[in-house]
């Protein structure tokens, strides 16, 4: 483990030398939680869905390898993913599932940590296709699973911004607050993005917020920007049941409206940034090296 987050933790430092590159536009934004069922994916697909809205050209990468389901909550049925790509049976094209609103699903099954056994020239090959897909994205969203594995660590680091999400129970936060301190130990990020989901108001999203920044700035040095909660409503497991995502099925919904001032939050200050991120096909060179 001290081997792998040295190696990790090298990674995301050569990853903010780089960062200074003006010429990308693309920002890979990895979702992760320390305990699972938060509303990882349902957070993954509606932002998704809100970004695409605002004109921003998505995709969104299912990296929750055991169980993946953005798909099924967007009622797709893929039936290719990116192992079929690593072994070279399929082009990425091919296995590219087109949503609502023009956001793009790319579902991910172990495919990426099969990058690791590429050749040079088979790796060379796959790069060139992701960076066909980078002309074609703006952001890129990552669903992770929940836990801390080798490959969501490997998420974490590769990526621009991490947003972390945790619901108000103790439980939830303490996992949420174990992820943190990883980040913070290994040095994987500069700053960790919070979203406190299934608040029953406003202020307990604060509340929880704000109890978790001042233990991370005062334990960890670890900056956290809050981009707001998402009431808890009904029409979220309605919406999971018909598989038809709320923030279109049920757009005026209160969890809608969260959803929205989430993702002008997280857009505002990218644009005030004049750097952009490193791009996707930076993203996936160094997730083939951190798996390998
Ligand atoms: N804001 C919310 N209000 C009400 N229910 C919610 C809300 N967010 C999530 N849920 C409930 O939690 C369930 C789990 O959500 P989701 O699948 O997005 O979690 P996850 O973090 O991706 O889980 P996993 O760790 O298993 O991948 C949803 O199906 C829904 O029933
Ligand atoms: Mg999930």
């Amino acid at each position: 483990m001290a081997d792998q987050a040295e190696k990790l933790k090298e990674l995301a430092a050569k990853k903010d030398i780089k960062s200074n590159n003006l010429s990308h536009k693309v920002r890979v934004i990895t979702i992760t939680s320390g305990k699972g069922g938060v509303g990882k994916s349902n957070m993954t697909v509606n932002l998704a869905l809100a970004l695409a809205q605002m004109g921003k050209r998505v995709v969104i990468f299912d990296a929750d390898f055991g169980l993946a389901n953005v798909d099924i909550l967007l009622g797709l049925i893929p039936r290719y993913n990116m192992h079929h790509v690593v072994s070279g049976d399929k082009q990425l094209q091919e296995i590219i599932l087109k949503g609502p609103l023009g956001v793009h699903i790319v579902p991910g099954s172990t495919g990426l940590l099969e990058m690791a056994n590429l050749n040079g020239f088979q790796r060379q090959q796959l790069l060139k296709q992701l960076l066909e897909l980078e002309r074609s994205a703006e952001i890129i969203l990552i669903d992770t699973g929940a836990g801390i594995s080798k490959s969501v660590l490997g998420f974490i680091t590769a990526a621009d911004d991490v947003l972390l999400i945790t619901n108000p129970e103790p439980t939830s936060i303490t996992d949420a607050y174990g992820i943190a301190k990883i980040i913070s130990k290994y040095q994987l990020q500069q700053e960790v993005k919070l979203v406190v989901n299934q608040v029953k108001n406003i202020q307990e999203g604060e509340d929880v917020a704000q109890r978790f920044s001042r233990v991370a700035h005062n334990y960890l040095r670890l900056p956290v920007d809050y981009l707001g909660c998402v009431l808890c409503d009904s029409v979220v497991a309605r919406s999971v049941r018909e598989q038809h995502p709320f923030f279109i099925a049920y757009p005026n919904s209160k969890a809608a409206e969260c959803i929205d001032r989430i993702a002008n939050n997280l857009v505002e200050p990218y644009s005030l940034k004049v750097q952009g991120g490193e791009g996707m096909s930076g993203f996936f060179r160094k997730i083939a090296k951190i798996f390998s």
